[in-house]
């Protein structure tokens, strides 16, 4: 198939690649930008594995058209740091255990920095709705929990420090 090219913006840089106009998300930022973060479970929308964000909504890259994410801002896992330090959510899943095999870790993330992102107080109702698109097969929900409540007080307590500052 011809391919043609297509200019995409991936965690804060601009990129122009020559793809098939039916190529996947997921296999652009995997196979052409070598950012292997985001996994490919079940490939057709059911476990969120390959969960990125578009502009900002987290979004399944397993079934999502490159080409259909021109002039978007694409953030995978790789582009969640923070001025070089992890993320409270990447840091909270190392203290707390959050991840075993860790392959469906990078969707997760992805999905509670959106949920932190509109909700800096969610319920423990609202984590698991926000969730719900996100399967673990080693299922240790538990950890996963604890972790993503330490990162919402991180969170917190960073945005405290912030407005005390002088
Ligand atoms: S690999 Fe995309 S939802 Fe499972
Ligand atoms: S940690 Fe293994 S699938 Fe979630």
């Amino acid at each position: 198939m011809k391919k043609e090219l297509i200019q995409l913006r991936v965690n804060g840089r601009a990129q122009e690649l020559a793809v098939e106009p039916s190529k996947l998300l997921l296999d652009v930022l995997r196979e052409d930008l070598r950012l292997t973060g985001s996994k490919r479970g079940c490939d057709a929308s059911s476990c969120g594995d390959c969960t990125v964000q578009v502009d900002g909504i987290p979004m399944l890259a397993c079934t999502l058209l490159a080409a259909s994410c021109q002039e978007q801002e694409i953030t995978t896992v790789e582009g969640v740091s923070e001025h070089g330090s992890l993320a409270a959510i990447q840091k909270a899943y190392g203290d707390w255990g959050g991840a075993q095999c860790g392959f469906c870790t990078p969707g997760f993330i992805m999905t509670v920095k959106h949920l932190l992102a509109v909700d800096q107080n969610p319920r423990e109702d609202d984590i698991r709705a926000a969730l719900s698109g996100n399967l673990c097969r080693c299922t240790g929900y538990s950890q996963m929990y604890q972790a993503i409540k330490a990162a919402i007080q991180a969170e917190k307590q960073g945005m405290e420090k912030a407005e005390a500052k002088p």
